[in-house]
């Protein structure tokens, strides 16, 4: 990654880590960074844009022979969006040295473990790094990320700050039943997993319908044996719920565990639910967020700060920094979806305002 003489190398957890400028003796880090990884059928911008364009901004500041009192180490985290593993964050948490046990024993599909993947990547063993700074050498962590909702459209605004990061839970659950053949076994005799599990789907539903800004979603199931005629043995899905209070969203956790232990009692059904991500929701730093609502401002007239319902890796490198993050416009608020799209003209706004950013820290630093 050529920028800002940016020196890279890819830690163990298999981050991207570009680096410039060696702090003075005492003199702080600044982070920015994003994800590298993205979901399936994605567009290109969820992630990308914020590791590549830190990158352009130093260049900027490099071509204005802007000094500035701080290193900068650009980063690009790796699986933050738990496609494989079903748990997010695993890069970042690599980075910050939160990585446990349980991280390193979520398996895929094919039954490979995380623990496995890092040992095989790092010469047949892995052991979880501790973290990559300390928090009294970092100034912060700026995210620069696509807004994936329709508000800063709706508000005709390039850019805007984010006031918080909304708390999240992710869970896999499985209904177990019993195979049978679809065409001889009679309707009430069946323990069939998949219908338990439609029901449980239809219930998530209505429980966050009921009571908004709670969203709960299915992402995927998985029917065994899977075959047209046979009625399913096992249902296995996996279960997001979010909520910007925490409380509110343990308690809807704790409902959707109480209704799919009723649904499979009712169907003479098993019924399990193993949580494998759970996050806080995450206040951003008010005085960075402040310095960068000025630098909207200073671009857009004005600032809107809007909390954000997707998760980000700034959940978690805010154990070790204060984080702030700057959200970019995206038509339609359209994510995780091919059409995901930002104009030219928004990723130049936010490149100004992150300059100015970078500016007006450089002078608080040098006060
Ligand atoms: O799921 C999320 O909120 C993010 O895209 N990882
Ligand atoms: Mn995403
Ligand atoms: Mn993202």
């Amino acid at each position: 990654m050529r920028g800002a003489g940016l020196s890279v190398r890819v830690d163990t957890t298999g981050n991207l880590i570009g680096r410039t400028g060696t702090p003075a003796k005492g003199a702080k880090t600044l982070l920015m960074g994003s994800h590298l990884d993205t979901v399936r059928d994605a567009g290109r911008f969820d992630g990308a844009l914020g590791v590549l364009l830190p990158i352009a901004a130093l260049e900027i500041v490099r071509a204005r022979r802007v000094t500035l009192p701080f290193a900068v180490e650009v980063l690009g985290f790796s699986e933050e969006e738990g496609v494989r593993f079903s748990s997010g964050y695993i890069g970042s948490k690599g980075y910050v040295g939160r990585l446990g046990k349980a991280d390193l024993r979520l398996r895929d599909c094919w039954g490979i473990s995380v623990g496995e993947v890092l040992a095989k990547n790092n010469g047949g063993r892995f052991t979880p790094p501790g973290p990559a700074h300390s928090g009294k050498e970092l100034v912060g962590y700026l995210e620069v990320h696509i807004e994936q909702g329709p508000v800063l459209e709706e508000r005709g605004l390039a850019a805007g700050v984010v006031s918080a990061i909304a708390g999240q839970t992710r869970a896999t659950i499985v209904f177990g039943g019993r195979a049978g053949h679809a065409g001889t076994t009679p309707m009430a005799l069946r323990r069939d997993a998949l219908a338990g599990a439609a029901e449980f789907i239809l219930a998530a539903e209505a429980l966050a319908r009921g009571r908004p800004p709670l969203v709960a979603t299915v992402g995927r199931i998985l029917a065994r044996p899977g075959a047209a005629n046979v009625i399913a043995r096992a249902a296995e899905l996996t279960l997001d719920v979010r909520h910007p209070v925490d409380a509110r969203r343990r308690t809807a956790c704790a409902r959707l565990r109480k209704a799919g232990r009723t649904i499979a009692k009712g169907r003479g059904l098993t019924f399990s639910m193993d949580v494998t991500q759970d996050n806080g929701a995450v206040p951003c730093s008010r005085e960075l967020t402040g310095l960068l609502a000025r630098s909207v401002c200073g671009r857009e007239g004005r600032c809107a700060a809007l909390a954000s319902g997707a998760g980000h890796d700034a959940v978690i490198v805010s154990s070790l920094a204060p984080v702030a993050m700057l959200f970019v416009r995206c038509r339609g608020g359209i994510s995780h979806h091919p059409d995901e799209y930002v104009a030219p003209r928004d990723i130049e706004a936010a490149l100004g305002i992150v300059v100015d950013f970078l500016c007006r820290l450089a002078s608080r630093y040098s006060e």
